[in-house]
């Protein structure tokens, strides 16, 4: 069965749905957060992270691993201690478009099917809707939405390339998936990553999911020298 439903992105998105309940689904939980939102505009970050860690702990969880490998970085890259803030949010905030994604699409113990991935490319453009919902600012809103671009041009959701991706949001791209290769749960079908095959893995990326300076950045804030290691062999 198909539905149509609009969603108020970019600023009449359709989208069409293959599954009439996810449209209800969808429906409800934008009605929810938008009132949620609405109440809660002056603090809209804190009140915004609140809201994922309870909707969706596994997703929070990552993200908080997610900011420790982005502050890192940032710092190899000489961040002063409000832009590290910043980047705090951005990687903490990157994901929060996946309170949309019902858990069961989240957490699969399989490959998603073709309309599951579908829901699931869609969560950068939640994200961004939700930082409307609750007032956040501008920039996080803008990295939220891209941080699933590509430094070749062919990512998602609008296949921007280069330096015309944020560059926290590249930053973010890296730790994120670092991270999902050697520790996150929410992959069950897919064995974990030691640490030397996550940074050979972003080695074979560089120049083409990642930009390369945030590659040799990142690698430069584990301790001793690890990530040169492995790319010296
Ligand atoms: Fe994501």
């Amino acid at each position: 069965m198909h539905d149509e439903m609009a969603l108020e992105i970019f600023p009449a998105a359709t989208v069409r749905l293959v599954n009439l309940s996810w449209g209800n689904y969808l429906q409800k939980a934008f009605q929810h957060l938008k009132s949620l939102g609405k109440l809660q505009r002056k603090n809209g970050t804190e009140a915004l992270i609140q809201k994922f860690k309870d909707a969706r702990p596994s997703s929070f969880h990552h993200s908080v691993r997610v900011a420790r490998f982005a502050r890192s970085t940032g710092r190899a890259f000489g961040f002063d201690d409000a832009r590290l803030k910043q980047l705090s949010y951005t990687a903490v905030l990157h994901d929060v478009g996946k309170m949309f994604v019902p858990e069961r699409v989240l957490s699969l113990p399989r490959k998603p099917t073709r309309a599951e991935l579908f829901l699931l490319h869609l969560h950068p453009s939640f994200g961004a809707l939700l930082a409307s919902y609750f007032n956040l600012p501008p920039e996080l809103r803008v990295r939220t939405e891209h941080h699933h671009e590509r430094w070749d041009g062919r990512g998602y959701p609008h296949k921007l390339g280069g330096e015309d991706i944020p560059f926290m949001a590249r930053i973010v791209q890296v730790a994120d998936t670092y991270d999902a290769m050697v520790s996150d749960p929410s992959r069950p079908y897919r064995e974990p990553r030691t640490h030397d095959e996550a940074v050979r893995e972003l080695h074979r990326e560089e120049g083409k999911q990642f930009d390369p300076r945030v590659i040799e950045a990142f690698l430069d804030s584990f301790p001793s020298g690890l990530g040169k290691k492995v790319r010296e062999q």
